[in-house]
């Protein structure tokens, strides 16, 4: 494939992350450069956005890969999963089911959640592409984990560290609350709460309301406590980049140091959402 050099610029979107990506067009390759240009935007503001982009799922594979090895048939689950056995590269978030294609049924509201923080190697980044979006609300909130952690005091910091908690998720669970029971044969994996940054050296905030269960070895009130805290810090609003789909949005995060949530929307009206997540070829430090 042939390419031409593309000018992109970077736009800030919010105080909490977030820039617009401008000037680029997904559908043609991208030279060295940009691509280079793409990794340290990403790293500074951790999640970016393209909007009015017409790509198929070639192109969002070739984007996701400038970021590293994409998951899905290769993917490394755990050191024990060997690699190439965790199914298909593109997952459809959506309302609506379709047997024909692999997706994830999702209706309204979702709480704040990192992807795959429940396995040994959670997600580095995760895309979605807009192909149906409500007219009014299903917005992705997007928690700066590394904010989050900064403004905490020294005394907090102190507190957590050496902290490990569970993540936990079981796919048949109210994404709205917190689960009561735990199923051993459910994924889950004890990550600490604070972790640093595998490029950028930053660190953030490792926890999220939905998949955190406890804080190994501590009493259950006292861990309680503590997570509730972190909790309410990351869901701050000032520590919030909401995103507004519009059809034709890629937007990229990393996992590593943000944590996501849905806004409620109308069930009956159609959302459609193509997702492909990059692997993390780090433990979470
Ligand atoms: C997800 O968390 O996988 C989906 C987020 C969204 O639908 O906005």
């Amino acid at each position: 494939m042939s390419f031409k050099k593309q000018k992109i610029q970077f736009s800030r979107l919010s105080q909490a992350g977030g820039a617009l990506i401008e000037g680029i067009d997904l559908k043609k390759p991208l030279g060295c450069e940009e691509a280079e240009a793409l990794r340290l935007a990403w790293t500074e503001h951790l999640v970016l956005v393209a909007r009015n982009q017409i790509i198929d799922e070639e192109d969002q594979e070739r984007f996701c890969q400038l970021f590293g090895e994409l998951a899905g048939l290769h993917s490394k689950v755990s050191s024990e999963t060997p690699k190439g056995k965790s199914g298909a590269k593109v997952l459809w978030v959506a309302n609506i089911d379709n047997p024909t294609r692999p997706t994830a049924v999702q209706r309204g509201e979702m709480m704040f959640h990192i992807d795959q923080c429940y396995t040994e190697y959670p997600s580095k980044a995760s895309t979605l592409y807009a192909v149906n979006i409500p007219k009014i609300g299903g917005n992705t909130r997007f928690s700066n984990l590394q904010k989050a952690y900064e403004e905490l005091s020294d005394d907090w910091k102190n507190r957590l560290k050496g902290l490990r908690a569970l993540n936990y998720f079981d796919y048949r669970s109210n994404a709205t609350t917190r689960p009561k029971k735990i199923d051993p044969d459910a994924p889950q994996y004890f990550h600490p709460l604070v972790r640093t940054h595998s490029v950028s050296g930053q660190k953030s905030l490792f926890v999220n309301r939905q998949m955190t269960i406890y804080i190994e070895g501590m009493e259950r009130s006292e861990s309680d406590e503590i997570l509730g805290f972190l909790f309410n810090r990351m869901e701050d609003p000032d520590n919030i980049y909401e995103h507004i789909w519009q059809v034709g949005d890629l937007v990229l995060w990393d996992n590593r140091c943000t944590a996501h949530a849905r806004t409620y929307y109308d069930p009956e009206e159609a959302r459609l959402l193509r997702r492909m997540t990059v692997v993390d070829e780090c433990p979470v430090i």
